[in-house]
């Protein structure tokens, strides 16, 4: 049965604050879009890529990319993303062929997840019929604070988790979860339970971070330098 990955690259990259919306802005000598695209294209078996990108950049895209999918027989769809995440991720679904039933969300912010981590919630998604999202502890002392700044208590970190994506459910959960969804979501983690479905956690990974202020963007330019040593 087959997998696809739909990749949202429709944001505009305000706390990034480049001119170029935050998925094309350069790096590695390629793009933020292009780092990402290169792991979801290494997963152990090519899935069908749907691209979200801006309206105006769908073309680009889908040049830019057709050779590096059809390379590793990779199905490819670009489409125009909307105004919120939500809308982005709702466009991306409406193009899936039938044949789909498993399908991860990624957001093209987090450029450098490795390939495994792509493999690995798809394998879960499959294996136990639920949502999957990668989760981090929390190494961070949490605080609970007043609207004044004043602290009010230590939350117990031990149950709480920092989630990435990409995020994975069998098709037809997330099918029924965006068309009886009500209200924004901050991912498609919390829009599937609000549906009333069952999203578990696998380990996360420290490189699959969003790049979300300049600082994060020179953290990745530097792994890329690592890696490539
Ligand atoms: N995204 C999208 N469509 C939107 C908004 C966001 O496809 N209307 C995508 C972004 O391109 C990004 C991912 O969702 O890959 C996560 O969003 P975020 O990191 O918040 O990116 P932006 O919304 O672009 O950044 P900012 O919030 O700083 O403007
Ligand atoms: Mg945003």
């Amino acid at each position: 049965s087959a997998i696809a990955v739909i990749v949202v690259a429709a944001g505009s990259g305000t706390r990034l604050g480049h001119a170029e919306p935050k998925a094309f802005v350069p790096l590695g000598g390629d793009t933020v879009l292009a780092a990402s695209v290169s792991g979801v294209l290494a997963m152990r078996r090519a899935p069908h890529l749907v691209l979200v990108v801006p309206g105006d950049r769908v073309e680009a895209a889908r040049e830019r990319f057709a050779v590096d999918a059809a390379d590793v027989g990779a199905a490819l769809d670009v489409v125009a993303g909307g105004a919120t995440r939500q809308e982005s991720v709702a466009a991306g679904l409406a193009v899936l062929p039938a044949a789909v039933e498993t399908v991860l969300v990624h957001d093209a912010a987090r450029a450098l997840t490795p390939a495994l981590l792509f493999d690995e919630v798809a394998a879960a998604v499959r294996a136990r019929r639920h949502g999957i999202v990668p989760a981090l502890d929390v190494v961070d002392t949490v605080k609970r604070v007043a609207v004044d700044g004043r602290v009010v208590e230590t939350v117990d970190r031990s149950s709480l988790r920092a989630v990435q994506t990409p995020q994975g459910f069998p098709r037809s959960s997330l099918d029924h979860a965006y068309a009886t969804a009500r209200g924004e979501f901050t991912d498609d983690a919390a829009l599937v339970a609000a549906a009333g479905l069952v999203v578990e956690t696998v380990p996360g990974d420290v490189r699959a971070f969003k790049i979300t202020v300049p600082a994060d963007l020179r953290r990745a330019e530097q792994l890329l330098a690592e890696q490539r040593g």
